[in-house]
């Protein structure tokens, strides 16, 4: 299927590398013109080298921290010479930087995770949307995760702002409707990509095994948990983002969609 995606242009935070590189890569090869972020200027200039070369798009580099709202503002400001219109805005970024349970979370953590997962979304739209509107089909992919809506034990400060990501989509695409701009969430459950090295650190602590048998017991668990027996990866969760961008989803919109194999199965 051709989701005519070429000639758009499309900005992904937190995307030189994990999840919103392999979106960034999917999105380019689809066509689209991508800007790429990240904080780290030399990835960030051997990702957009890496994607050139096996999309032939257009990469641009939007080297900003996402939790500096100044940087934030900046970088459309001096970029407004040729970017005059933003077609997909996926806020991507906003992950867990520290672990924890609610008893030895401080509020220096709440705060930090509010501000990279859930303001980072905010401020990106807030700065993208006079060029949204200015797109004849404009989408918003916010990407939240399964504990956006499913409780689980640990990281609470990290459930909080991606279940406030993903109220506020829904009104985003309440509001932004009238403009035609689209909104809507993806909830992966845990991916053996990006942040998942971290995971697994986290968990053989807790567990006091070695990293390996960490990372076997995760995935043994994440296997279970699915009716497919198999675990997801970064490219699962790109395909339905870049079929979310393109006009062929024109009648979506204020959805949440879990790339879960499964796990959130409801029983009919
Ligand atoms: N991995 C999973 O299992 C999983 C499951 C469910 C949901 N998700 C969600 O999927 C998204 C991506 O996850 P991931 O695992 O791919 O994350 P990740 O590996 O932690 O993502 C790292 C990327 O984000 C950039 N980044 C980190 N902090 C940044 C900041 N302050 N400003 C700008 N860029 C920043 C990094 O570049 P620099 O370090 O150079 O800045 C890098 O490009 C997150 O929203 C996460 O919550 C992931």
């Amino acid at each position: 299927m051709d989701l005519e995606l070429k000639g758009r242009i499309a900005l992904v935070t937190g995307s030189s590398n994990g999840l919103g590189k392999a979106i960034a890569l999917a999105l380019a090869q689809e066509g689209a013109d991508v800007i790429i972020n990240g904080r780290n200027r030399e990835t960030l200039n051997n990702t957009a080298l890496e994607i050139g070369m096996k999309s032939n798009t257009n990469i641009h580099n939007c080297h900003v921290d996402a939790t500096d709202p100044e940087g934030i503002k900046q970088f459309f400001r001096i970029n407004n010479f040729w970017l005059k219109r933003l077609d997909i805005l996926v806020n991507n970024v906003g992950n867990l930087e520290k672990f924890g349970n609610f008893s030895n979370l401080e509020d220096r953590d709440w705060m930090r995770s509010y501000e990279l997962t859930f303001m980072s979304m905010v401020r990106f739209t807030r700065e993208a949307l006079p060029l949204l509107k200015k797109s004849p089909g404009a989408s918003i992919l916010n990407i939240g995760s399964l504990v956006s809506h499913q409780p689980g034990k640990f990281n609470h400060h990290y459930v909080a702002a991606k279940a406030a990501m993903l109220a506020v989509s829904k009104q985003m695409a309440n509001e932004f409707g009238a403009f035609g701009i689209r909104v809507n969430v993806v909830c992966p459950s845990t991916i053996k990509d990006g942040g998942w090295i971290r995971n697994v650190q986290d968990r053989a602590k807790r567990m006091n095994v070695s990293p390996q048998e960490a990372e076997q017991a995760m995935e043994d668990d994440a296997k279970a948990r699915s009716p497919l027996g198999i675990i997801g990866h970064a490219d699962d969760v790109s395909g339905l983002i870049v079929f979310l961008a393109s006009d062929k989803a024109k009648f979506l919109t204020g959805h949440c969609y879990n790339v879960d194999g499964g796990i959130t199965r409801s029983a009919i």
